[in-house]
């Protein structure tokens, strides 16, 4: 059996048929905990936060616990990374020591730097541009609601507001990689870069699935299957709450612009939820909402993402099932 090195940085980083297959694992996960437990051994897992974390630092921890392994949990103010060592010494180290190596940072070429440097599987955990894990999560709760990972094919989901950060930029690519119709709707100014877009149109054309980027609400969410929102003031940006709540308000997900949805339309928050601003009680608190789900399924999605790593890392196919 031959293995092939692979990370997760950005939600492209694997294919149409690969997202499939992590979140069909997913899925299986879903139904039974311990569905595999590679690891069956006192092997660790790096997990690093240089930025807090509720829901990540628990669904690793607990994760990487019931995949047989040991999560060691490192923040940035314990580490020497918070000190200025450099990150590629960093990689160099754990990569002698652990299996693979999650991390929450801030800019994208960090993770890139982990990734370059180790030779055990890196996870981007949330970085200023992207959020890959959250959205495999975002997905397996459709698959749950909707018929299944087959059904995510031709499925149409629209993210409104702050379409310039992280959540807007992995639902545009990993949207465009399971072949939806994909709607990001933001006020001028916080637009996607347009890079990323012609990255997840690009992607789009070979599976079937359509891009839309807009700063018409109403637009975006008409006859979606899910409505997607996330904080307007994202982690390092606590600075900048004045400027960046005003341009936001025609985005908030209330029930009027929930009623431009199909009617059974299904609301989801990556959380933390700031209710009042980018949504209203009535709709995260609502019939429509499955953000529970969507949090617990973290904890699937990223034993799955973990054990197909593995899985392709060792060349043992038994665990990419
Ligand atoms: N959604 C998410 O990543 O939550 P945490 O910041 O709590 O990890
Ligand atoms: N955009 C948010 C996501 C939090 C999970 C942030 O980066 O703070």
């Amino acid at each position: 059996m031959s293995g092939e090195l692979r990370h997760m940085l950005r939600d492209d980083d694997v294919s149409h048929d690969e997202q499939r297959q992590i979140l069909e694992l997913g899925m299986r996960f879903r139904g039974n905990r311990f569905h595999h437990r590679p690891f069956g051994g006192p092997q660790a897992v790096a997990v690093i936060f240089d930025k807090p974390s509720t829901r990540t630092r628990s669904s690793f921890s607990i994760g990487v616990a019931e995949l047989g392994g040991y999560p060691l949990v490192i923040d940035k103010s314990g580490s020497q990374l918070g000190r200025g060592e450099p990150v590629a010494d960093t990689a160099r180290v754990l990569t002698r020591m652990a299996s693979g190596i999650v991390w929450r940072t801030f800019g994208q070429d960090r993770v890139e730097e982990m990734a370059a440097n180790a030779t055990v599987p890196v996870v981007n955990a949330l970085t200023d541009e992207f959020h890959p894990c959250q959205v495999l999560a975002d997905f397996l709760t459709l698959a749950q609601f909707r018929g299944g990972v087959d059904a995510l094919s031709g499925m149409s989901i629209a993210y409104v507001g702050d379409s310039s950060n992280n959540m807007a930029n992995s639902y545009l690519l990993a949207g465009a990689t399971a072949g939806m119709d994909v709607r990001v709707a933001g006020p001028n100014g916080f637009l996607p870069d347009p890079s990323i877009v012609a990255d997840a149109r690009r992607i789009a054309e070979t599976t079937g699935g359509s891009v839309l980027v807009t700063t018409d609400p109403e637009e975006a969410v008409s006859g979606v299957d899910c409505v997607f929102t996330d904080t307007w003031v994202s982690m390092g940006e606590e600075g900048e709450y004045e400027i960046r709540s005003k341009p936001f308000w025609d985005y908030q997900v209330n029930d009027r612009l929930m009623s431009y949805a199909k009617d059974d339309a299904l609301f989801q928050h990556c959380l933390p939820a700031y209710r009042g601003k980018e949504v209203t009680s009535s709709v995260i608190d609502g019939p429509r909402s499955v953000v529970w789900d969507e949090a617990e399924n973290r904890l699937h999605a990223q034993k799955a993402l973990l054990t197909w790593l593995i899985g392709r890392q060792r060349g043992d196919d038994s665990l990419l099932v």
